[in-house]
Parts: structure tokens; C-alpha cells; sequence
């Protein structure tokens, strides 16, 4: 379990958006409620489309189908991105720049909220647009919301697991020392010891961020301020550059993005490997699996016990720029429904925001693993919420990518990414 500490920063992240939130004086107009656009189309209906990456799991295309069939007045069209999360990032705002209202429902990142909700885009989840978020898990709330209003509603939650080989490893480590120890059975059998995501993109922020943040470190401090100057950011961060140079973690690891590392993991070629939940299902359903039979399933490592998952998943956001809001209101009212969410679960693995569904008995028996889930999903660290996001990933990625491929020191990139996000926020 992480030490109650380590949820100081994103406690204090929820606090100060709060804040900031009463200042403003009125929820719609803070930060950019999409003035004018914001006001159009709410009655409207008709078809629309909806934008999210790729359909890994086939999870999409039935309930589109299913929609579809129920609705053959207002259809709609599933526009598939790519499945990296620096592309899928790039083509929304490429298209809400264009003001383009066939965006009409997308699938915003945990981290993207604040940057969108702030320029504008998205239409506030309140009044007429309103979602039920009653039952949901608070962490995906806080990740919907901005200063105060919900921007978008939570569709799946993500929390990092650490999947291992049961037939080459009896009893999985709890801590990073413990892995790495058990590296010479990976040795023993030719085979890498542990990938994560480590591609300079938002999977790395993802990894590193955990690194620190098991170690007693963290992005943030309790005022929501950068604290990276730390020795246990210091140690976290090390872990990863000492693994990638001694070669616990393969060299072909650094350009891994999730689909990368999980078609090697699956392949046999690594012990260990961190991923999101989808993982399950492909690695024990996918014909050419080699892992299917001995797939295992536990904690992220940390430094004396369990280490700290980044708080990941995908909420559904209404653009402003829609013209048939009533339309996409009511099919993000169905992502979001029950029903939606089991078959999110059974069908692909991915974590519900319902918070029920990780204690009904028909799911857990299917899913053994969704109470460990759903603690991790609880006491995960969100990244850091603020508009000027992209630059705040960017320094954390580029500096821990540095540090990792022996560029530069730890401490110096480490203190480089402070001062990176320092200016980064010197706007907010
Ligand atoms: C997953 C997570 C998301 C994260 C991304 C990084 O999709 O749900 O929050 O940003 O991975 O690649």
C-alpha cells in the first residue's frame, strides 16, 4: 500500500482547480466555456460521429452497432485514430482549431481536460447537458472535471499493472529490488527482463512519473507546485536509467510504446511488463499469444511494498462545434450507462468508473483481478492538471528520456525538468 503522502499532490491539485473555480464566479464562463458555440445546437439531433483511438479490443465497433440499430435516425459514425496518444492528441485539437462539427463525441485522455476545457471546446456537462455521474469513481470525476465542471464524462478508467510469466516466476516481486533481482531468470531463459513505456511520448510521462512517485517521490508538491530537487525523485528516476543500462531493460524497450511492449510481452520475449488492464483480454484471447496459459497479474513494484500507479483512462466529451448536442448527449449517456460499461469489461478488459461493477460477483469471477484494480485505480497520482499540459508532459518526458538513455545525469535532468515546468506554469 502507498503511504498516504504520496496522494498529497493530486488532493492538492483537486483543491486548487476548486478554488480557482469559486474565483471565477460561475462555472461556465471560467476558463472557457465555448462562449457562443457552447449555446448552439443543444436541441439538435440527427447523426453525428464520434472520435477515439484505436479499437484495440473490439469494443467499439459492437456498441456502435448496437446504437446504431436503436437509433437509425441519429447514426453513429465511429472515426477510428491510431492507437499512440500523442497522435490521437494532435488530430482533436487539430480539429477543434478547424471548429470541424462532425467532432461531435470524442474520447478525451485523463490529462487532456484541462487543456481542452480551457480553449474552449468542450461543452460543460451541466443544465440541459448535464451527466449522472452518481456511482462513478471520484478519481474519474476530478479527471472529467475542470475548476469546478464537468467537461467530459468518464468512459474507462486505466491503472498500470505489472503482468509477469506465472511459469517462470512462482511469486511476483513487490518491490523494484525484488525485480530486478529476479532479472537472472529472464537471463537464465534468453529472454528481456522489463518493458514498460519508455518512446519519448505520454507513456513515458506515464512511467516515469510512477517511478518517482513509488520511490516517495513526486511531480508535484501538496501546493501543487513542481518538487523534483528530491532524493527520492532522484532514486525512482535512477531505477529506470540503471535498469536500461545494465540491460534489464532491453535496449529496444526505449522506443515501446503500449502496443509495442505488449506484442513483445506476448511473443515471450519479457518477464516482466507494464501495461493498462486491455492487456488481459488480447494476451489471453489472441490466437498467436504465447502467454495465454501463464499470463500473471500484480502490483506495480515499489521501494518497501506496492509502487504507485499514474491514474490513466478516457472520458466522452461533447464539442461545442457539434450541431446535434441532444444527439451526442444522449450517446455519451449510453457510454457511460451499465449495461456499456460491463460489456467494456468482459468484452476488453478495461477498467469500469462504475464503482459497483469491480464487486459484482458475475464480473470478478470473469475478471478475477478487478478488486486489485480498483484499488490501484483509488490510491493512483494523477499527472498534473493544467491547461499548458503539453508543455508540462514535454519536459517530463524529454528529461526522463535523457536520464534514461544516459544522456544526461539523473539530477541534472531532473533539475532541468523543474525548471521546465516551472515556466510552464509561470502563465497559469
Ligand atoms: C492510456 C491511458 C492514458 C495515457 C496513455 C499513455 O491510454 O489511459 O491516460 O495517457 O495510455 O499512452
Amino acid at each position: 500500500m502507498k503511504s498516504p503522502k504520496f496522494l498529497l499532490p493530486a488532493a492538492a491539485a483537486g483543491v486548487l482547480a476548486l478554488t480557482l473555480s469559486a474565483c471565477g464566479g460561475g462555472g461556465g464562463t471560467t476558463g472557457g466555456g465555448g462562449g457562443g458555440d457552447a449555446e448552439q445546437g443543444l436541441d439538435g439531433r440527427g447523426p453525428i460521429t464520434y472520435v477515439q483511438g484505436k479499437d484495440n479490443s473490439n469494443v467499439v465497433r459492437p456498441l456502435v452497432d448496437k446504437w446504431n440499430a436503436a437509433h437509425p435516425n441519429e447514426k453513429v459514425t465511429f472515426k477510428e485514430q491510431t492507437d499512440a496518444a500523442d497522435q490521437q492528441h494532435d488530430d482533436l485539437v487539430q480539429n477543434y482549431q478547424a471548429k470541424n462539427p462532425n467532432y461531435d463525441v470524442a474520447s478525451v485522455d485523463v490529462v487532456w481536460t484541462a487543456e481542452f476545457a480551457a480553449k474552449g471546446w468542450l461543452q460543460p456537462l451541466k443544465d440541459k447537458m448535464a451527466v449522472d455521474t452518481k456511482g462513478m469513481l471520484e478519481p474519474t470525476i476530478e479527471a472529467g472535471s475542470y475548476k469546478g465542471t464537468l467537461y467530459a464524462a468518464p468512459v474507462s478508467s486505466d491503472g498500470g499493472i505489472l503482468y509477469y510469466r506465472k511459469d517462470l516466476v512462482p511469486t511476483p516481486p513487490k518491490t523494484w529490488d525484488e525485480m530486478m533481482q529476479m532479472c537472472s531468470i529472464a537471463k537464465a531463459n534468453n529472454i528481456g527482463c522489463y518493458a514498460g513505456q519508455f518512446k519519448k511520448y505520454e507513456g513515458l510521462t506515464v512511467n516515469a512519473s510512477e517511478a518517482i512517485n513509488s520511490f516517495g517521490g513526486s511531480v508535484l508538491d501538496k501546493d501543487g507546485k513542481p518538487s523534483l530537487n528530491t532524493p527520492e525523485a532522484k532514486t525512482g528516476l535512477e531505477n529506470l536509467a540503471k535498469a536500461y543500462a545494465d540491460g534489464n531493460i532491453p535496449k529496444e524497450a526505449i522506443t515501446y510504446q503500449e502496443e509495442e511492449g505488449r506484442q513483445a510481452f506476448q511473443d515471450g520475449k519479457l518477464l516482466f511488463h507494464r501495461n493498462w488492464p486491455y492487456v488481459y483480454n488480447l494476451a489471453t484471447t489472441e490466437a498467436s499469444s504465447k502467454v495465454k496459459d501463464v499470463l500473471g497479474m500484480t502490483a506495480l513494484p515499489g521501494a518497501d511494498g506496492p509502487g504507485a500507479s499514474s491514474l490513466g483512462g478516457h472520458s466522452a466529451a461533447v464539442s461545442v462545434y457539434s450541431k446535434n448536442k441532444a444527439t451526442a448527449l444522449d450517446f455519451v449517456k449510453f457510454l457511460t450507462a451499465e449495461e456499456q460499461q460491463k460489456f467494456f469489461a468482459t468484452q476488453g478488459s478495461l477498467a469500469p468508473v462504475l464503482g459497483s461493477l469491480y464487486e459484482d460477483k458475475e464480473l470478478v469471477a470473469k475478471l478475477p483481478y478487478l478488486p486489485v484494480l480498483k484499488t490501484s485505480i483509488e490510491n493512483a497520482v494523477p499527472r498534473p492538471v493544467s491547461p499548458f499540459y503539453p508543455a508540462v508532459t514535454k519536459a517530463i518526458q524529454e528529461n526522463a528520456y535523457s536520464a534514461i538513455k544516459g544522456e544526461k545525469t539523473v539530477e541534472s535532468a531532473l533539475s532541468d525538468m523543474q525548471k521546465s515546468i516551472e515556466s510552464a506554469s509561470a502563465g497559469q
